[in-house]
């Protein structure tokens, strides 16, 4: 259904935006992924869109069009991710890292294809840097926002990444339930700040991310005044 008001939430202000999943190269023809769709990440930024403010994807690969007035800048792998994200962020308010980003990239990318050999094979791997955190953690951050996507003890996980990534808010996902989060339509989370927190119900991404747009909004404003 057509949106009945343009709120002005997020007028004057630059919000980045990182979707979708990163691609990690083991040889020139393979590499280690997920199944994010980036639905979410692309649902939010028309959200910021709508509410005023200039906004800007940094997406790795994704089966979606670049939504009408947002900038996309395509990106692979977390390293790539990463260094889109330090040059956004100089030129932001608001960053909100809905990213799958695979935790783990090939510690050796080979130069040539792998050929097949052995009954079994093993890939070495090493961690990914974590770039909301990098993010949060720069000495004069935006107003950081992350997601959790958890199986297991949802509040739990959240707040403790809220805490370790020193972010603002976190909107928690339940990945154990297919029918909702990473490759759906719609999604239902919890979102969690200081000692707060507020269930959405499940409902459509876009439906969702103008709610949490207005929720990330009014933070935004209680935390700069
Ligand atoms: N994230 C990131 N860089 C990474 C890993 C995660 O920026 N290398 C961000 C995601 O975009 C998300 C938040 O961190 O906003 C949480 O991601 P999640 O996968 O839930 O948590 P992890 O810290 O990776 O921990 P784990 O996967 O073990 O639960
Ligand atoms: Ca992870």
């Amino acid at each position: 259904c057509a949106k009945l008001f343009t709120s002005n939430s997020l007028s004057g202000l630059d919000v980045v935006i990182t979707a979708g999943p990163t691609r990690e190269a083991i040889d020139p023809v393979r590499f280690i992924s997920n199944h994010s769709s980036g639905k979410m990440g692309y649902a939010l930024a028309e959200a910021a869109r709508d509410a005023g403010a200039r906004v800007t994807i940094i997406s790795g690969p994704v089966r979606l069009d670049a939504p009408e007035k947002v900038t996309v800048i395509q990106v692979e792998s977390a390293s790539e991710m990463l260094a889109a994200s330090l040059e956004q962020q100089k030129n932001c308010d608001i960053f909100i890292a809905a990213a799958a980003v695979a935790d783990y990239r090939p510690l050796q990318v080979a130069q040539q294809k792998i050929k097949k050999a052995g009954e079994q094979m093993q890939i070495a791997l090493v961690k990914n840097p974590d770039i909301v955190a990098t993010i949060a953690t720069l000495d004069t951050p935006p107003f950081v926002v992350g997601f959790a996507a958890e199986t297991q003890d949802v509040a739990t996980y959240a707040r403790g990444k809220l805490e370790s990534k020193n972010l603002k808010m976190i909107i928690a996902n339940d990945v154990s339930n297919a029918d909702i989060g990473f490759n759906s339509d719609s999604n239902s989370v919890t979102v969690f700040w200081g000692e707060n927190q507020q269930d959405f119900p499940r409902m459509s991404k876009s439906a969702l991310s103008n709610e949490l747009i207005e929720l990330i909004a009014h933070q935004y404003t209680v935390n700069s005044n």
